[in-house]
């Protein structure tokens, strides 16, 4: 009984993935070489499951270079080739996967050092190919594929669609951005999102919940001068000391209230809600509702920016994109020197 459920390992001699994620070369080419591939290894009969030279061809996702593609991979070597195309795949094809020599001119990184890549099991073995196929053209009448290849290919080509479709489905999702943490610069990356958005024409906007509405802040000045930035102030000036934590917290609530207009309403694509974690903090607001209000009414495209300190478990859990500044050295901790016009505010 047990064996019977023991998986069952498929010999194969070599691997070879190719990319077709789309961002390093059109996800057209890399799927045109997979059906290239698959046909010279009908032809060379490099796909028959009792060879044990056998090449199993893949269409891969990212594979982690997104530039100068078609990338292809040879594994378990650890070869990294870029710039395929026909004439390329069909040297890997000779040289590499079939004579063993890697096509130096089409590397551009290996996993292993030269010499060290991992050892080819056919030739551990010992293995002979199973009636090597001379090597020639590439013909159109190559050997049909087995019914098994052609399941298998059908299995590849679903689950790549699926993979495809699931990333595009990402592709288009809002985000929910944090910066958090003890460190500086939260606030001053959140604004750098905004400057990105606002240089590609997106409407962006920023509500901030503690500052105070009448501050002059170099990035208010800065708003203004770019024009089209709705930038809402409406604390108190909250500080630590504030005189009036009840009037921050009621300023805060009320805030919260016009925010929640503006991302119904506001038709924004990037909005920044500045210092917003202290009201989930100090429990000002209720996190888990705000949660589930912006589950239910965030538009799916627009991207939400959170910053402050002490973000919450559940806002962590709930964002899609989380970042903690770390205090590492500070001008005033170190030398005494205060803030300055242009750096800190
Ligand atoms: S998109 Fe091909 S390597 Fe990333």
């Amino acid at each position: 009984m047990v064996e019977e459920s023991v998986p069952n390992m498929r010999h194969y001699g070599r691997q070879l993935f190719i990319c077709n994620h789309g961002d390093c070369a059109p996800a057209e080419e890399a799927e045109r070489l997979h059906r290239l591939a698959l046909a010279r290894n009908r032809q060379q009969g490099l796909n028959k499951l009792r060879n044990p030279h056998r090449i199993k061809c893949t269409l891969a996702d990212c594979l982690g270079v997104c530039q100068g593609g078609p990338i292809a991979v040879v594994y378990p070597d650890g070869t990294w080739y870029h710039g395929v195309d026909e004439a390329g795949l069909e040297r890997i094809y000779r040289e590499h996967l079939i004579g063993g020599k890697p096509v130096e001119a089409l590397i551009f990184h290996r996993h292993f050092p030269e010499g060290e890549e991992p050892a080819y099991a056919p030739d551990v073995r010992g293995d002979e190919a199973l009636d090597p196929v001379a090597w020639g053209p590439l013909r159109e009448e190559a050997e049909p594929e087995t019914d098994r290849e052609a399941v298998e290919r059908e299995e590849e080509a679903a689950a790549q669609q699926r993979r495809m479709a699931a990333r595009r489905a990402r592709k288009k999702k809002g985000l929910v951005i944090v910066n958090t943490g003890e460190g500086k610069g939260k606030t001053t990356a959140a604004l750098g999102i905004l400057t990105r958005a606002w240089g590609r024409r997106m409407k962006v906007g920023v509500v901030q919940f503690l500052k105070h509405e009448n501050a002059r802040f170099g990035e208010i000045r800065a708003a203004e001068r770019m024009g089209e930035i709705d930038w809402i102030s409406s604390g108190d000036g909250w500080t630590w000391t504030s005189s009036d934590m009840d009037e921050t917290a009621a300023r805060a609530r009320h805030t919260w209230t016009v925010c929640q207009e503006r991302i119904v309403n506001g038709g924004y694509d990037v909005l920044i809600l500045d210092e917003f974690t202290y009201l989930l903090h100090y429990g000002w607001l209720d996190g888990n509702e705000v949660l589930a209000w912006l589950e239910a009414n965030k538009p799916p495209m627009m991207h939400l920016v959170i910053t402050g300190r002490y973000a919450p478990r559940n806002l962590v859990d709930f964002a899609d994109l989380v970042t903690e500044m770390r205090p590492i050295k500070h001008p005033f901790a170190e030398q005494g020197i205060r803030a300055q016009a242009g750096i800190e505010f």
